[in-house]
């Protein structure tokens, strides 16, 4: 598949919200009304669908899309649109956080998509890492960040463990999908894995984290 053409997109940037995250590869902002159509073009694909929970619809429509735009841009926002920044308006994914209720309040659950076209360029990788550092220092309400992957989703499960992710489970026969019944597989991290692996980090590569990540 080919990279999403622009013209699906809002043109101009300047009325933009700022990215929260301005990384080398994808800049992850709040959405925008006028992001629908892009929304829509890169989420009408019933593979970025597949293991995602019918929350996310196949087909993805601009109404989806509208409707998803509305729910995001309720407060406190904690789901973010994701752009190449060379392309601000155009975009290409989606991460976000679902606060837990209850005695579950501290939990967040993060969810991730991306178009087909950018798979295996470390975009999600970029982005689950310093979402999750944008988290934990933005929302000091949250004790754990977790994610639930399908069985089958080798991708989504290796990011999260290259970013630090503990695999602390599977619910056998969890998910049932299109008639596909999946396990679901737990993978957590606590703030003190975050701050233990922020710790390393910088003990390993004090220059090279100046400047990095800018969380604004
Ligand atoms: C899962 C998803 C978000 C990954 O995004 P991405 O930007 O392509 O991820 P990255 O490039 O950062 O990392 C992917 C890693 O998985 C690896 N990978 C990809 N396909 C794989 C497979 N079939 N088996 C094993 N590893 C695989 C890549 O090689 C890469 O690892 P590496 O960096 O060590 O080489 C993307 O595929 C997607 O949007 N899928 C559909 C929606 C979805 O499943 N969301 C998550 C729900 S839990």
């Amino acid at each position: 598949m080919d990279s999403i053409a622009t013209d699906t997109s809002a043109t101009n940037s300047s009325h933009l919200p700022a990215p929260i995250l301005t990384l080398p590869n994808v800049l992850v902002r709040p959405y925008h009304p006028q992001d629908a159509a892009s929304i829509a073009t890169s989420a009408n694909n019933p593979l970025v669908a597949r293991y995602m929970t019918n929350a996310f619809p196949s087909p993805y429509t601009l109404s989806s899309a509208a409707r998803w735009i509305t729910i995001a841009l309720t407060p406190p926002i904690s789901h973010f649109a994701l752009t190449l920044p060379t392309s601000p308006t155009t975009v290409i994914g989606g991460i976000g956080l679902k606060p837990g209720f209850d005695v579950h309040a501290h939990s967040a659950e993060l969810g991730y998509w991306l178009a087909e076209p950018y798979w295996n360029r470390g975009i999600i990788s970029a982005a689950v890492e310093a979402f999750v550092a944008w988290t934990m220092l933005e929302r000091l309400d949250v004790r754990r960040v977790w994610a639930g992957v399908c069985g089958g989703n080798e991708a989504s499960e290796r990011v999260l463990g290259k970013c630090g992710f503990r695999r602390e489970g599977v619910m056998r026969e969890h998910v049932v999908k299109g008639g596909e019944v999946m396990d679901l597989s737990i993978w957590g991290l606590t703030r003190g894995d975050w701050e233990e692996r922020e710790w390393e980090r910088r003990k390993m590569e004090p220059e090279s984290l100046s400047g990095e990540v800018n969380i604004t």
